[in-house]
């Protein structure tokens, strides 16, 4: 009995491979390395010294994905295949909607051919818009996303929450990441974006590294401390490590499990140069400019349930994440 890991070689997919592996799980990898590259699949195998089997296969090609199910005994999914570039977003909206909504409606129609019920999807904190209260709660209200790969992911959980209803075996979990930041200790596997990124801790070791000029602090009128924006950053180790914990759940219990998979800690935009300047004891130059559209002020999790019903919590602190991702980069200059 296999996992199917979609888009696993990907920067949480690759993390989550490693602590799968580590724990002698028998994994199936799919991913059509649109936004990775096969370098990382090696570098899981040196840093595990185990194998998997790998597909190269776009999980929008029903035929091909149905392959994978034939050739092996899949038992559940980790469903992290998806494209997740805001800014895109909006300008290919209907990319975006295909490849994320129709890639999960292919995955889950091979799913029940195939009576594979257990599901664990990559969902994000996007999914509760501009939140109504922080720490934010799994009750808070969701919707109000402002962009389409927002909106694919509140569509996809209420997809999984149907699929759910139909069938009383199917079981889901549905993660919803906050800000992943940081890279495996040995430096092998993180987050390596091949155009401009859009995130902070990406732009900011560009800058660090001097492929980029200088960070833009977007805003510093918010309502917050020093002006900027406030995260949940969560090291991307222990984002994976809740995988598992999800995965172990949903064996055990049939119905959808929904759970904020953060810190429960805000860091400003300011905070985490700082803390990366002080760490690396190296300069990031910055300026500040105006607020990028669609942003929010405030957005942090109450991670009390997945606590309470995972036994999980991040032990990482901030310090770790950066010095965590600028190892990544230097590593592999
Ligand atoms: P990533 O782009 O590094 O990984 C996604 C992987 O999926 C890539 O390897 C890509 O090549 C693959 N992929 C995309 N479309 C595919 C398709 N049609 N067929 C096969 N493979 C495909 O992104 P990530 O940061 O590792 O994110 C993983 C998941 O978590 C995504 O669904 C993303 O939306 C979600 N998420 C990410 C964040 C974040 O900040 N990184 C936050 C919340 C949710
Ligand atoms: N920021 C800057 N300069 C930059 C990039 C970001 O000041 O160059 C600021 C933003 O304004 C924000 C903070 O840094 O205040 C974090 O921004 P990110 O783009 O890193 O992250 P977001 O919180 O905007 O969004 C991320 C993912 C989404 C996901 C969301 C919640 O990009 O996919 O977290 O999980 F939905």
């Amino acid at each position: 009995m296999s996992i199917l890991v979609t888009g696993g070689a990907g920067y949480i997919g690759s993390h989550t491979v490693v602590e799968l592996l580590e724990k002698n799980e028998d994994l199936v990898i799919v991913d059509n390395f649109v936004n990775s590259k096969p370098e990382a699949l090696d570098r899981i195998k040196k840093i595990t010294g185990k194998d998997f089997e790998f597909y190269e296969v776009d999980i929008l090609d029903e035929e091909k994905l149905e392959k994978v199910f034939i050739e092996n005994n899949i038992e559940s999914v980790i469903h992290f295949a998806g494209l997740k570039a805001v800014g895109e977003s909006v300008e290919k909206p209907i990319e975006y909607y295909h490849n994320n909504i129709t890639g999960t409606l292919v995955l889950l129609k091979l799913m029940k051919k195939y009576y594979c019920k257990k599901i664990v999807f990559s969902s994000s904190a996007t999914v509760y818009g501009d939140p109504e209260i922080v720490p934010i709660t799994e009750d808070c209200k969701t919707g109000g996303t402002t962009n389409p790969y927002g909106t694919s992911k509140l569509f996809i959980e209420r997809i999984l929450q149907d699929t759910s209803v139909a069938d009383s075996e199917v079981s889901v979990a549905l993660l919803r990441y906050f800000n992943p930041i940081g890279a495996h200790s040995s430096g092998l596997i993180g987050e390596d974006p091949n155009d401009i990124p859009n995130n902070l801790m990406p732009y900011i070791t560009g800058v660090a590294s001097g492929k980029l000029e200088i960070l833009s602090v977007f805003g510093n009128d918010y309502p917050t401390k020093d002006g900027t924006g406030v995260r949940d950053y969560i090291h991307v180790v222990d984002l994976a490590k809740g995988h598992l914990k999800a995965l172990d759940k949903i064996r055990k219990e049939a119905g959808v499990q929904i759970y904020n998979l953060g810190t429960g800690n805000g860091y400003s935009v300011l905070d985490l140069v700082e803390t990366f300047e002080k760490v690396n004891n190296i300069e990031v130059k910055r300026k500040i400019a105006p607020r990028r559209p669609g942003d929010i002020a405030v957005c942090y999790a109450d991670p009390t349930k997945a606590k309470k019903e995972l036994g999980w919590t991040a032990e990482k602190g901030i310090e770790d994440m950066c010095k965590d991702a600028w190892n990544f980069i230097i590593t592999n200059k």
